[in-house]
């Protein structure tokens, strides 16, 4: 089957107080294209770093991250910021929404982009199947935390992504919302074929994904149901 990622001796090494600090030690995995993986593992385990990493969000230390047959290393920022767009959804454990763009505007921001048409008409689509039509003239600062995860959730959908990294996304949420993104995750796989993979303490989440990857202290300690390419 057809990998859309591919990870390959990935080291992630930070400068730290004079000394190296490995965050992540050799890390090597593929994923199937319109699958869906959680990772999980401690706090501090390496797990935010490793998904920015695969997104191209940030370069690793040594080894080859391949996301849709494209070398990331080889890449400068401007480029790898055109693939990201082209291909990516990310929903940030911190958000990281603009804080001077409304709900509305944020998520219009991947569709502008992308040059697309109807483009309000659109993202106010998407902030209505996250349950925040009625904030999307809301500032970040003026929404609480869990509204602020479902608009980056809905600005993560707005490109259709072929892959969606999604880093607790369900931290925020009451049950019952979280249910509901749970729900809208799951149906971006089936009904767009995006593939999935959650970063999540989440058990009930973490079970409904087909794999399960587990890292502590940066290696992988176990991976359920690998597919390799
Ligand atoms: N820029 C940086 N410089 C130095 N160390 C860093 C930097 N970013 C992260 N780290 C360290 O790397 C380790 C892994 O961080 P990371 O954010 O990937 O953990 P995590 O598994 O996502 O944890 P959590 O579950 O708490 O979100 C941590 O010990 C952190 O202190
Ligand atoms: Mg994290």
């Amino acid at each position: 089957m057809e990998s859309i990622l591919n990870i390959r001796n990935v080291s992630k090494i930070y400068q730290s107080a004079g000394r190296e600090l490995t965050v992540l030690d050799n890390i090597n995995f593929s994923i199937t294209a319109g699958s869906t993986v959680a990772i999980t593992g401690p706090s501090g385990s390496g797990k935010t770093t490793l998904l920015g990493l695969c997104a191209g969000l940030d370069r690793a230390s040594s080894g080859t991250v391949e996301l849709n047959g494209i070398a990331l290393e080889k890449l400068n920022e401007d480029e790898r910021a055109a693939i990201r767009n082209q291909y990516v959804g990310f929903i940030f454990q911190n958000f990281q929404l603009l804080p001077t763009l409304t709900a509305l505007e944020n998520v219009m921001v991947p569709l502008e982009l992308r040059g697309a048409k109807n483009i309000r008409a659109h993202a106010l689509e998407l902030l209505d199947k996250v349950g925040l039509a009625d904030r999307s003239h809301h500032y970040p600062v003026q929404l609480s935390g869990g509204e602020q995860q479902r608009v980056s959730l809905a600005r993560a959908f707005s490109n259709q992504p072929a892959i969606l990294f999604a880093d607790e996304p369900t931290g925020n949420l009451d049950a019952e919302t979280s249910e509901k993104v749970i729900k809208l995750l799951f149906d971006l796989n089936k009904d767009a074929g995006t593939t999935l993979i959650i970063v999540t303490h989440d058990l009930e989440l973490a079970a409904r994904t087909a794999r399960s990857i587990k890292i502590k202290g940066g290696v992988i300690i176990s991976d359920e149901n690998p597919t390799y390419a």
